[in-house]
């Protein structure tokens, strides 16, 4: 690998961190967070390590469901600003060295949006065909992704006499990707916001985005991302887009281009997500192992994205049935923690009972996988969600600061704000930022470490992945191996400690293992051979670092 690389492929090496500029900080005190708000916090987020901010949709919205619901692809919704702001918050992050890509939401528009407006008025309007319309539902048609909130995909519109299809709610009318012109109008908008200076795009719903509407075969649909990226690297060569693709790994090759790339270069890695759950609801690693060992070989410019929850609900659809019980019985025991059959609405700390050991071994864990991390904002602090909203926006409660009044987001009266904090022992006064930036054995203190030990070990985003036999169970040993050196690391999915062996086959046998997160350091005997000990829900990272190694971190 040669450094040029590492500049150019920058999202192989990246921490992401999302957040929603309504919920992060609010600087005038009406309630709702804004880019100005953000803008004051660029230093905390540049402190803390990340490299790439991800900011959910800020366009103008009726906000039925969060922003992923767009009237106007160009604009800024006016509670969090101007394009101004906009572009402040652009400039303050890239002076820290920090890229932001923004959420790409054209499988479907608003139906408040001008183009839907119009077109479900006549059967003759311009964008009559912006949108996905029939006569009667088709016979054979996909399941809503929201059961229990939405019966069909299709809707009438008794103006017109017709169907629209909405694979989400029914007031996000699907486009018509296979109109040229909605083509366009993806790639302008694109255009537009990379003129502005972004780094590119989380792109919303993929395989929706993609699938022609029924019955239309215009050829091979990856042919739509082909283009996206094509216009991409014209516009600005070094963009990524980050794809939300929660398919088998074989289908989510193809949304990476096969293996020559070529498509999406960053794809949440939906599948190791799932099983991580069930591996920590076993407190066994197996599930994740195979998981992890059945990814498919990825083009070199590509990366998986590792994280362990995002904005939505916990999806576990990709478990059996029997599985999800399991993870449900676990970590989502009471019913209305659950939604859509398939997830959990809950943030992880609670989940883990706020069990500090088991919550770090799992952030210890994310960062030491092939991959480009994704931190959801409240994270890297251990927040709650709030048990009292039993949607998905259980999760989506404003960014606590510090103990003070709204947690330090807002003076306004707490009536005003987008939701309400948690109440429960993850409310402000017992979670936030102000309290752990000081306290050197916080959880933020830790994220930060691990944040920074990721970015000392280029390995992690652009090795190989090799799963070490060992003598001890409930133990996840992986080591990453790249032309840049290689990492060890273990985590411990049992309460119980463990002293295990592990034989390394170092090229030189006076090879030493580095501990990273902590000091120490252990020797390796004749045969490559180490003993190690590790605590109960434990985890270390250790560098196999031969004589004369000059790495420093
Ligand atoms: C996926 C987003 O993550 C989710 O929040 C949203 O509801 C749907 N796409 C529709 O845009």
């Amino acid at each position: 690998m040669k450094i040029s690389d590492t500049s150019d492929l920058w999202w192989k090496s990246a921490v992401i961190y999302c957040l929603d500029v309504e919920t992060y900080m609010d600087s005038n005190d009406d309630g709702v967070g804004d880019f100005e708000g953000l803008a004051r916090r660029i230093d905390y987020l540049a402190d803390l390590g990340i490299t790439c901010l991800w900011l959910m949709p800020f366009y103008p919205s009726p906000g039925r469901d969060d922003g992923y619901d767009v009237t106007d692809f160009y604009g800024v919704d006016s509670r969090l600003g101007t394009h101004g702001d906009f572009v402040e918050v652009l400039r303050t992050a890239n002076d820290r060295g920090i890229r932001v890509i923004v959420d790409l939401v054209v499988n479907h528009t608003s139906d408040k949006h001008p183009w839907f407006v119009s077109a479900r008025r006549s059967r003759n309007s311009p964008y009559r065909d912006f949108y996905v319309w029939r006569d009667a539902p088709p016979k054979s048609t996909q399941p809503t992704v929201f059961p229990g909130e939405e019966a069909s995909v299709w809707e009438h519109e008794p103006r017109t006499d017709q169907y629209f299809q909405h694979v989400f709610y029914r007031h996000q009318p699907d486009l018509n990707v296979t109109n040229p012109r909605v083509r366009d109008e993806i790639a302008k908008t694109m255009g537009f916001w990379l003129a502005l200076g972004v780094s590119g795009f989380r792109i919303d719903a993929v395989p929706f985005l993609i699938e022609p509407p029924d019955g239309v075969d215009l050829g091979d649909p990856h042919e739509l991302l082909r283009d996206l990226k094509r216009f991409l690297q014209r516009r600005a060569g070094d963009a990524a887009l980050l794809g939300e693709v929660n398919l088998p790994y074989r289908q989510q090759l193809q949304f990476f281009g096969g293996p020559d790339g070529g498509e999406l270069d960053l794809q949440f890695d939906f599948i190791s997500m799932q099983a991580l759950y069930l591996s920590l609801a076993r407190s066994d690693p197996a599930p994740l192992v195979k998981a992890l060992t059945s990814r498919p070989a990825l083009p070199p410019e590509a990366a998986w994205a590792n994280f362990v929850r995002n904005h939505d609900e916990l999806t576990l659809d990709k478990l059996t049935d029997a599985e999800r019980e399991e993870v449900f019985d676990a970590f989502a025991p009471d019913e209305d923690q659950r939604i859509y059959g398939r997830g959990i609405t809950r943030r992880l700390p609670p989940m883990l009972g706020g069990d500090p050991r088991r919550i770090r071994m799992v952030y210890s864990l994310m960062f030491s996988l092939p991959g480009t991390p994704v931190l959801f904002y409240g994270e890297e602090i251990g927040m709650g969600e709030n048990p009292s909203i039993t949607d998905r926006t259980s999760v989506r409660t404003p960014m606590q600061w510090t103990d003070g009044k709204n947690g330090g987001f807002s003076q306004a009266p707490p009536g005003r704000l987008p939701a309400a904090p948690p109440g429960d022992g993850y409310a402000p006064e017992h979670v936030n930022v102000q309290q752990q930036w000081n306290d050197d054995g916080s959880l933020l203190q830790f994220v930060k470490r691990l944040i920074s030990h990721y970015r000392a070990s280029a390995e992690i985003g652009w090795g190989d992945l090799e799963i070490l036999d060992h003598d001890a169970d409930g133990v996840l040993a992986h080591a990453v191996t790249s032309d840049l050196g290689r990492m060890v690391a273990l985590h411990n999915f049992t309460d119980v400690p463990v002293r295990m062996r592990l034989s390394i086959e170092p090229d030189d046998p006076e090879t030493e293992l580095l501990d990273l997160l902590e000091p120490g350091r252990t020797a390796l005997d004749k045969q490559g051979r180490a003993e190690i000990d590790l605590a109960p829900y434990g985890h270390r990272w250790l560098r196999v670092s031969p004589p004369g190694d000059t790495r420093i971190g």
